[in-house]
């Protein structure tokens, strides 16, 4: 079994979690995605639930919601998808999501910190509503949904959060467009070190993935520049990653094959931080 016994007070028992007529099973892990409604965090719901695992994921466009449904209606019938509307940054949304995950399962195994923006803007032109958004959902964001969650993840056997951070992160490429993303990311980076050491006592595992350029709707509107950036920094065969080279990372990290892996990033990136 995946999870430590359930608290007592009225918790479901791993075995007495149902939606419909379904029974879960009980090596099934408790999975919460920010920001699954398109690119990679879809991969990272496709990935999980073909792992067999339960996934709560969450968006603030209705419309995507209702295709992430639909695009699964066997695994939301049978209660291994539940696809909320919500934003991160918003401290009620957050405490109704635990409230749910507390009712409903009792502990969160897996957590992945993957809903971020960009805003594409020269460094001195950038708004200051811009810099504070992005900071906002790409670097305040995940410590407060970590921080809401950890003691669903005290519940865990194997608890372990992943954070999606960005190669931009790493090095000042003029070719990361906005200075405030890769300011967040660097910070995100950070911040998985010391959520690493905070909670490595408690036996929960933080750490991250840095993509490359990632063809997903992020670059809606910059397909030129995101094959430049390909061409320039992906040495390794010039190739453009996917969402699913991305689950491949996210899932290691998940695993016991990384159970003593925490604090660390690991780069899918073709080459991006080689220069
Ligand atoms: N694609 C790349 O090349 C690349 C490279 C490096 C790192 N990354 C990182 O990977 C992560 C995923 O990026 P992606 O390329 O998959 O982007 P994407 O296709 O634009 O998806 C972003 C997801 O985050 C959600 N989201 C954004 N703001 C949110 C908020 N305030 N609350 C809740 N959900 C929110 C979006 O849904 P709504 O808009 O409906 O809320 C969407 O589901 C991001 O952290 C990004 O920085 C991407």
């Amino acid at each position: 079994m995946v999870g430590k016994a359930p608290p007592a007070g009225g918790q479901l028992a791993d075995a007495d979690i149902s939606a419909g007529n379904h029974t879960l099973e009980i090596e099934t892990r408790v999975v919460c995605i920010s920001g699954g409604t398109s690119g990679i965090g879809a991969g990272l719901v496709a990935a999980f639930l073909d792992a067999g695992d339960r996934v709560y994921t969450f968006g603030r466009s209705p419309e995507k919601i209702e295709t992430v449904r639909a695009r699964w209606p066997e695994a939301v019938a049978a209660g291994r998808l539940t696809a909320l509307i919500g934003d991160v940054t918003d401290a009620d949304f957050r405490q109704r999501l635990t409230e749910r995950l507390e009712l409903e399962t009792g502990r969160l195994d897996v957590l992945v910190n993957n809903a971020g923006i960009i805003r594409a803007s020269g460094t001195l032109e950038e708004s200051l509503e811009h810099w504070r958004e992005t900071l906002e959902i790409n670097l305040v964001a995940p410590f407060a949904l970590t921080q809401i969650c950890a003691p669903l993840l005290d519940r865990s056997d194997m608890p372990v959060v992943i954070n999606l951070s960005s190669a931009c992160a790493q090095h000042p490429f003029s070719t990361c467009t906005s200075t405030s993303y890769s300011v967040s990311k660097a910070g995100l980076d950070m911040l998985t070190r010391r959520l690493a050491l905070a909670l490595g006592p408690r036996g929960i595992r933080v750490n991250g993935v840095a993509p490359g350029v990632v063809a997903t709707e992020i670059w809606d509107g910059a397909d030129a520049l995101m094959q430049s950036i390909v061409e320039r920094h992906h040495v390794l065969r010039r190739q453009i990653l996917t969402p699913a080279d991305i689950a491949e990372a996210v899932l290691f990290l998940a695993s016991p094959r990384a159970r003593l892996v925490t604090g660390a990033m690991l780069n899918v990136d073709a080459g991006y931080t080689l220069g």
